[in-house]
């Protein structure tokens, strides 16, 4: 097998907090093996359009701290298409990239795997994104800051609802995943968290407003990703007003906040991890993966493995989230 000679990087979708620092280990180690590192901007969608320079080692300076990508990121409609992919495959020939590092999430696999039956290069992916939503994997960068942040806020918001005896609805990102809403409404006490992956049952959750009322529990938390079947913040807080009139209810989307800010020391050491795991993998000829963590160690899984669906919530943690909320 040829020694790989250069490799061209990118960030694809949402960006997630610890990008930075996966670029940086990825620069920094393909040149330690003498490998030509080319940063890709924007995304596939650079790629298409062949925003493609030579990156050194003095370009990933002072970025492990950073949130957002110094690659910039998009999600790019046109690379969905047949002549998108072509002409960033003939961007890839005439810059001579002769593999790739995908940073990014679910969207960035999917379009990896279409791509990938159409060209060969060889891959690795790196798994970036807050939402957490992919299988192979027990982490992807970013997840643990954007907790963390909403954590932080849920936190604040509780010190006021106490103060005025008030229910709030606080909505966390999530389109099709609840990991951020489970983790930070477990960890906030929420007495309520409702997630994509399991069914509403809206009764109930009216009925525990009912009895917290006349129990006199004078705070309701409830914690909703934006991805859940009868909608977000606003969509609850309708609902809530409508059955209780005279409830003092306020509602809060934390929004984009949740993606931006330095990464916690876990993220940068997960993104390290798997920036350096993921050349060492192409070096060895172990292409067409995403390099995950699972039990604290690196672990490849085939693109086509790790796309949603595949990455259940567990329901130990539902019920034990039922029995410490009341
Ligand atoms: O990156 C994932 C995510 O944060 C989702 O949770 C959210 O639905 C989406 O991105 C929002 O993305 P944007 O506003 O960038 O389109």
């Amino acid at each position: 097998m040829a020694a790989i000679k250069n490799i061209g990087i990118l960030t694809s979708g949402g960006d997630s907090p610890g990008m930075n620092a996966a670029i940086r280990a990825v620069v920094r180690t393909g040149i330690y093996h003498g490998i030509d590192i080319y940063g890709i901007r924007r995304g596939y969608q650079g790629m298409i359009e062949g925003d493609i320079f030579k990156m050194e080692t003095t370009d990933v300076s002072n970025i492990i701290q950073r949130g957002g990508t110094i690659l910039k990121t998009a999600r790019s409609n046109d690379f969905m298409t047949m002549e998108g992919m072509e002409k960033a495959y003939g961007q890839l020939n005439k810059h001579k990239i002769e593999a790739l590092v995908l940073i990014g999430g679910d969207g960035t696999f999917r379009g990896a795997v279409d791509f990938f039956e159409k060209y060969t290069i060889p891959a690795v992916g790196i798994p970036g994104t807050i939402d957490k939503d992919l299988a192979g994997t027990d982490f992807t960068i970013g997840f643990d800051t954007a907790v963390n942040t909403a954590v932080e806020a849920i936190d604040k918001i509780r010190d006021t609802a106490e103060a005025h005896d008030r229910l709030f609805i606080i909505e966390v990102m999530g389109r099709d995943a609840g990991y951020i809403a489970l983790n930070s409404g477990l960890a906030c006490g929420a007495e309520d968290i409702l997630i994509p992956e399991q069914v509403t049952n809206i009764e109930d959750v009216l009925n525990r407003i009912d009895s917290d009322e006349r129990r006199k529990k004078t705070v309701h938390i409830i914690v909703v990703a934006e991805g859940d079947d009868y909608g977000g913040a606003k969509e609850f807080y309708a609902i809530i007003k409508e059955r209780f009139p005279l409830l003092d209810v306020r509602s809060c989307v934390l929004g984009h906040i949740q993606r931006g800010g330095s990464p916690s020391f876990a993220d940068r050491i997960l993104a390290s991890r798997l920036g350096y795991a993921a050349v060492n993998a192409l070096r060895t000829g172990n292409t067409q993966v995403m390099a995950g963590i699972i039990n604290g160690g690196i672990v490849f899984t085939p693109f086509k493995n790790v796309i949603k669906g595949d990455s259940p919530i567990n329901s130990d943690m539902l019920e034990m989230i039922a029995i410490l909320s009341k």
